[in-house]
């Protein structure tokens, strides 16, 4: 496995790759949710490239982006476990270089939902994805679906700019109790990451009632909202029911449709969502 610090290294590296390339972008941190995206990214492809870089222009504050995780060896591990062909890590000066001040603006799609609650953050996704895409030049890229309205940004970002690249979504993956991993979920306390567990009861009720007949959108998101305030550590943010692609929220449930919600458990932010009316990489084990 080849690790590529440098621009003039990663353009030499990705010159040497045979075949489709694909690509499995992340901050690090990694977990069994990271393994999913580069397992469904190697599938697809002939060479495998996964990026290292925890993005400052997609966090809130410094705050914030100094409390992101880094554990740079230990990833270096599952990536070479994995069968990754060339990583990409590169310095905050390699991506952002003194005078840096193009950014992407990725319009209506990253407004609502995360976009309200964290203004900078897609601006952010989508110039690093960009750039990503434009150095990297994968043929597929693979996204996870806990970060949902992410992968809609991408999806458009990648229509919008003609990348020919296929964008891949593979379904979050939960813990025991159902609760999806995350790079955060590192700063719960035990007592803070089973409290967490509502976002998801909250979701997979909504879900049930929607099942069960209840079109109401209204009433499937105080579902998620009623569930949530039971818990005292939990300050809910959102609880959403939108349209899957337009995330346009809907005042009757229909298909294609994701329930999303955010909230605080204690310090740490949250998010968690189910799709229901799409089709999933390797299927949807979503709800
Ligand atoms: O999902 C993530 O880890 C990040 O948002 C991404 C796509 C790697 C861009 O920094």
């Amino acid at each position: 496995m080849e690790i590529a610090q440098t621009k003039a290294q990663i353009i030499e590296a990705v010159r040497g790759l045979p075949g489709r390339i694909g690509l499995a972008a992340t901050m690090g941190a990694l977990h069994a949710g990271h393994v999913a995206v580069i397992r469904a990214a190697k599938a697809e492809s002939d060479s495998l490239i996964a990026s290292l870089f925890v993005n400052p222009a997609q966090f809130g504050g410094a705050t914030d982006f100094d409390d992101y995780p880094r554990r740079f060896d230990r990833d270096m591990e599952v990536f070479e476990k994995e069968g990754v062909d060339v990583v990409w890590a590169p310095s905050l000066d390699d991506v952002y270089p003194e005078g840096f001040g193009t950014y992407i603006d990725p319009g209506s799609i990253a407004r609502p939902l995360e976009g309200a609650f964290r203004p900078r953050h897609f601006r952010g996704v989508a110039t690093i994805v960009a750039k990503l895409f434009t150095l990297l030049r994968p043929d597929v890229s693979v996204f996870g679906q806990k970060d949902w309205q992410q992968t809609q940004v991408v999806a458009a970002l990648v229509g919008d700019l003609d990348f020919d690249i296929k964008v891949l979504v593979v379904p979050t993956v939960r813990d025991e109790q159902g609760l999806a991993l995350s790079s955060r979920n590192r700063r719960l306390s035990g007592d803070a990451r089973r409290a967490a567990r509502v976002l998801y009861k909250g979701l997979k009720l909504a879900a049930d009632d929607y099942a069960a007949g209840e079109t109401d959108a209204a009433k499937l998101r105080r579902r998620m909202l009623t569930i949530m305030a039971k818990e005292r550590r939990c300050r809910p943010e959102y609880a959403s029911v939108a349209h899957a692609f337009t995330l346009e929220e809907l005042e009757l449930a229909a298909e294609p449709m994701v329930l999303s919600c955010a909230a605080y458990v204690d310090s740490v932010r949250l998010i968690d969502n189910v799709v229901i009316g799409v089709e999933l990489y390797g299927g949807n084990r979503a709800v």
